[in-house]
C-alpha cells in the first residue's frame, strides 16, 4: 500500500535539529487530522508507545486519552514510571488500570507458552475495549506502530507481540511514527523531553514477566523474578552496562532445588541471569559480566529475594538458545 511506505525524500532523523523538523511537522499534521475530537492510547511505557503519546499531549493535550493497563507482569517501577512522567510531569489525561489479578486468575495453572501469550493478549484487549466503553466521543486510536512492524510483518515483534489492538473498536488509526525506525524513534523521544530510561531502554517483551516465570505462574515465584529483576537492572545501572547490553533479567523456573538455611535444608526456587548482545533479536553473543559483580549481584539475590537459594549465570548464546526461556 502506497500509504505504508516510507518516502524516499525522507532524510534519516539523527540529530535533535532533525528530530525538531520532524516534531513540527508532525504536531501540524496530527491537529489538522484530529482537530478537536479525542483519540484514545494504549501507554505500555514502551518506547514508541510513549513517543506517541508524548507528540500527541503537545498536539492535543487532554483530547489523548491514555491508558496504562497494568497486567501485574510488568517490572518493578514501570506504572509508577508511566504515571510520574506521563500523569504527573507532562499533565496528561491517564487512566491507570491495575488488572494485575484478571490476569493472574486467568493465567493460573497456564503452563504452555503459546497458551499463555494468548491468554495475555486477550485479556489485554478485553481490559481496554471495557476502559474505551466506558469513554464517550473518541473518534481515533493511536499505535506506536514503526516502519519494522510495517515492513517486517513477519518479523520478530508482528510474530510474538501479544496482539492488536481491538479491531471491533472501529477507530480512525493515528500512527505519527509510522516511518520511523527506532534509532529514530529514541532521537524524537529524548528530542520530546522523555527521560533516557524510558527512551533508550531494553528490548522488553508485551507478556512481561510471564515469559520469565517459566510454566504456570504463581505468585510467590512472579514475585522472586521481578524482585531479581529489579536488582539485576540496579546493578547494572551503577556499574555502567545499562545502556551497553543489549538485554538483561532474570528467569524463575518451575522447579525448586535444595538449599541450606538457618542449618536447616530447605527447598527453594533459582533465579537464572541472561545478559545477552544483539543487534537485531535472531541471533545473541553472551555479555561477559566481570566476575566481581557477578557474585555481588548472586549474592544480592540470595540474600534480598524471597524463597530463592540459587543463582546460575546463562551461557547459551542464540542459536541454539533463544534469548528469553519460553
Ligand atoms: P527470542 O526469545 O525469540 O526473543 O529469542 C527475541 C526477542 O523478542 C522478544 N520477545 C517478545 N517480544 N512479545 C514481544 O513483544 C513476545 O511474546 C516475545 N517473546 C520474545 C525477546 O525479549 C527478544 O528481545
Amino acid at each position: 500500500m502506497a500509504d505504508n511506505r516510507r518516502p524516499d525524500s525522507m532524510e534519516r532523523i539523527t540529530n535533535e535539529t532533525l528530530a525538531k523538523a520532524f516534531i513540527d511537522e508532525q504536531l501540524k499534521a496530527l491537529k489538522e487530522q484530529i482537530g478537536e475530537k479525542k483519540v484514545l492510547l494504549a501507554l505500555s511505557g514502551g518506547v514508541d508507545s510513549s513517543v506517541v503519546a508524548a507528540l500527541l499531549i503537545k498536539a492535543i493535550g487532554k483530547n489523548l486519552v491514555c491508558v496504562h493497563v497494568n497486567h501485574g507482569l510488568l517490572r518493578k517501577g514501570e506504572p509508577e514510571q508511566v504515571i510520574e512522567v506521563f500523569r504527573n510531569q507532562m499533565d496528561a489525561n491517564l487512566i491507570y488500570v491495575d488488572a494485575t489479578d484478571r490476569f493472574l486468575d486467568k493465567l493460573a495453572g497456564v503452563a504452555d507458552p503459546e497458551q499463555k501469550r494468548k491468554i495475555i493478549g486477550a485479556e489485554f484487549i478485553n481490559v481496554f475495549a471495557e476502559e474505551a466503553a466506558k469513554l464517550e466521543g473518541i473518534e481515533f486510536l493511536a499505535q506506536g506502530t514503526i516502519y519494522p512492524d510495517i515492513l517486517e510483518s513477519d518479523g520478530v515483534k508482528a510474530h510474538h507481540n501479544v496482539g492488536g489492538l481491538p479491531e471491533e473498536l472501529h477507530f480512525e488509526l493515528v500512527e505519527p511514527v509510522k516511518f520511523l525506525y527506532k534509532d529514530e524513534v529514541r532521537v524524537v523521544g529524548k528530542t520530546l523531553g522523555l527521560p533516557d530510561n524510558m527512551v533508550y531502554r531494553q528490548p522488553f517483551p508485551g507478556p512481561g514477566l510471564g515469559v520469565r516465570c517459566v510454566g504456570a505462574i504463581t505468585r510467590d515465584r512472579l514475585e522472586a523474578v521481578r524482585e531479581s529483576d529489579a536488582i539485576l537492572r540496579e546493578e547494572f545501572a551503577k556499574n555502567g552496562l545499562e545502556g551497553k547490553v543489549w538485554q538483561y533479567f532474570t528467569v524463575v523456573p518451575p522447579f525448586t532445588s535444595t538449599g541450606i538455611k538457618d542449618g536447616k535444608r530447605l527447598d527453594d526456587w533459582m533465579v537464572i541471569i541472561r545478559a545477552v548482545n544483539s543487534v537485531d533479536a535472531t541471533s545473541a553473543t553472551i555479555e561477559e559480566i566481570p566476575y566481581a559483580l557477578l557474585n555481588h549481584i548472586v549474592k544480592r539475590i540470595i540474600t534480598e529475594v524471597s524463597n530463592v537459594n540459587r543463582v546460575a549465570y546463562d551461557l547459551s548464546p542464540k542459536p541454539t538458545a533463544t534469548i528469553e526461556f519460553e
